[in-house]
């Protein structure tokens, strides 16, 4: 269910809007001369208004033989950040009406209709609660800014909705079957293929599940040659019970979002064909179901990831990194990237470094790190920069294997960062970043431009950071 909200843009006021907002600044000013039959001024200081954004004054007025509602809105400091809070507290004040006729703040309206859109999503089998509202009108707004804004929010739409589908319907082949339908070239190994050509992470992690694993390639090259290639790589795991390492009950109820990250690589591949950017991507999306079975891999087992090394595993729940070991491994070995971001729900422990609204950022190189927190600033999508710290390489040593995928014992801990020192072992030297996204890929709250459930975290600010390259 992309984002049904239809977006229209206006140079001024439709007679008939039955509901009009309009921003005020800090000095309790309008942006449009209202008859309101009081002073405005006079109106939002009866209020207490202070011009923060995310206040919203309710003004009913009359139209024609009925009544219509002015929401006089803050816009805060006017950055970004506050437009899109304002933007987020107007389409949700008005969810289950017609439309609404916004007249457009100063500033980032680009971020201000994205987040009025973000607000707008849902994602629903059946149908509780009132749905978003049906239209927005952007008046005196910049109508590029507005579609791509819009552009940019049905591109978080789709990996959210990848990501809230349930895992009943969503098993590693029909992730590959939406990918297909992203209007970008697809390649897909199956499981004889993965086989033949040695994924044996994937291969490994998948063997639980009776819905074998696919490895998805998605390649996006623009109109005019471009200078860099980026390889995306995705965390595709369509449901994570643990495999034999069995989550518990609580922990395990929210992993049919686990697959968010491969979610990300398809929803920005989808957009950058819609947004035809100067830049080449390739996608790649590492899908696989992790189950607990009798032909499930087994605690202490070893495999063989792309390439050829050995890995024992301690724990069938550290397997987003063994199917991200094959995707980074390929990448590196056949792509021929100038850089690679890989994007994974990977750790419970990043949650408990960073918490819910910033997702953890490792990279190999000083600039891409740089590059991508800007991003993150600018997007709305912040990451905070972790460290890879390589005195913590002693956790994956393995008696038997060339690694382990998790330490015995707890001598190092800090288990977002050696998940992270696992995944270095396998991109090569070029430079990496990793996104580690469990903290941010699902909100517990309906609050702002978050909806419960998938957040799409990671679309605006690859998006953002591709658009600058
Ligand atoms: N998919 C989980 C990480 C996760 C946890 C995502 C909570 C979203 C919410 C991952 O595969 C996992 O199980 N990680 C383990 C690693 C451990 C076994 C070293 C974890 O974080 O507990
Ligand atoms: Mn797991
Ligand atoms: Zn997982």
């Amino acid at each position: 269910m992309p984002i049904e909200t239809a977006v229209s843009v206006a140079a001024r006021v439709p007679e008939d809007a039955a509901l009009l907002a309009v921003p005020y600044d800090s000095e309790l000013r309008p942006a449009l001369d209202l008859d309101l039959h009081v002073p405005v001024a006079g109106l939002l200081a009866h209020y207490e208004a202070g011009g923060e954004a995310g206040e919203v004054v309710e003004v009913p007025v009359a139209r024609g033989e009925g009544v219509g509602r002015v929401l006089l809105y803050g816009v805060g400091d006017g950055s970004p950040r506050a437009l899109r809070k304002a933007a987020a507290t107007l389409t949700r004040r008005v969810r289950g009406k017609e439309s609404l006729a916004v007249v457009a703040p100063e500033g980032d309206v680009r971020a201000f209709a994205e987040a009025a859109l973000l607000a707008a999503y849902s994602f629903k089998i059946g149908s509780p609660g009132k749905r978003p509202v049906r239209a927005l009108t952007f008046v005196g707004a910049d109508e590029e800014q507005v579609r791509l804004g819009e552009s940019v929010a049905q591109a978080v739409a789709l990996a959210r909705d990848l990501s809230n589908t349930p895992s009943s319907v969503k098993s590693p082949s029909w992730l590959a079957e939406r990918a297909a339908e992203q209007g970008v070239p697809v390649r897909v190994w199956d499981e004889e293929q993965l086989q033949a050509e040695g994924f044996g992470g994937l291969l490994a992690v998948g063997r639980g599940s009776v819905r074998p694993p696919r490895l998805i390639q998605l390649s996006y090259t623009p109109d005019r040659p471009a200078g860099r290639h980026v390889v995306l790589v995705g965390k595709g795991i369509t449901f994570d019970s643990g495999g034999l390492s069995l989550k518990p009950t609580e922990n395990m109820k929210t992993q049919k979002t686990d697959m968010a990250g491969g979610a990300v690589v398809i929803a920005v591949l989808a957009a950058l064909a819609k947004l035809g950017l100067p830049v080449r991507v390739t996608g790649l999306v590492a899908a696989a179901e992790n189950m607990p079975s009798g032909t499930a891999q087994r605690p202490s087992d070893v495999i063989k990831p792309y390439g050829g090394r050995t890995v024992e595993v301690l724990n069938t729940d550290a397997e987003g990194r063994l199917v991200l070991a094959d995707a980074l491994a390929y990448a590196d070995a056949r792509l021929d990237p100038d850089v690679v971001v890989d994007v994974a729900t990977l750790t419970g422990a990043v949650t408990v470094a960073l918490g819910r609204h910033v997702g953890g950022l490792y990279a190999s190189d000083d600039e891409l790190a740089k590059r991508l927190t800007q991003a993150g600033e600018a997007s709305g999508d912040r990451l905070w920069r972790l460290p890879l710290i390589d005195d913590y390489a002693g956790a994956l040593e393995s008696p038997v294997a060339d690694l382990a995928n998790v330490e015995i014992g707890s001598r190092f801990g800090a288990g977002s960062i050696t998940a992270a020192l696992f995944l270095r072992e396998f991109a090569g030297d070029r430079p990496w970043a990793h996104l580690d996204i469990a903290g941010v890929g699902r909100s517990t709250v309906d609050e702002g431009i978050l909806t419960k459930g998938a957040t799409g975290f990671g679309v605006r600010v690859l998006l953002e950071w591709l658009s600058g390259l």
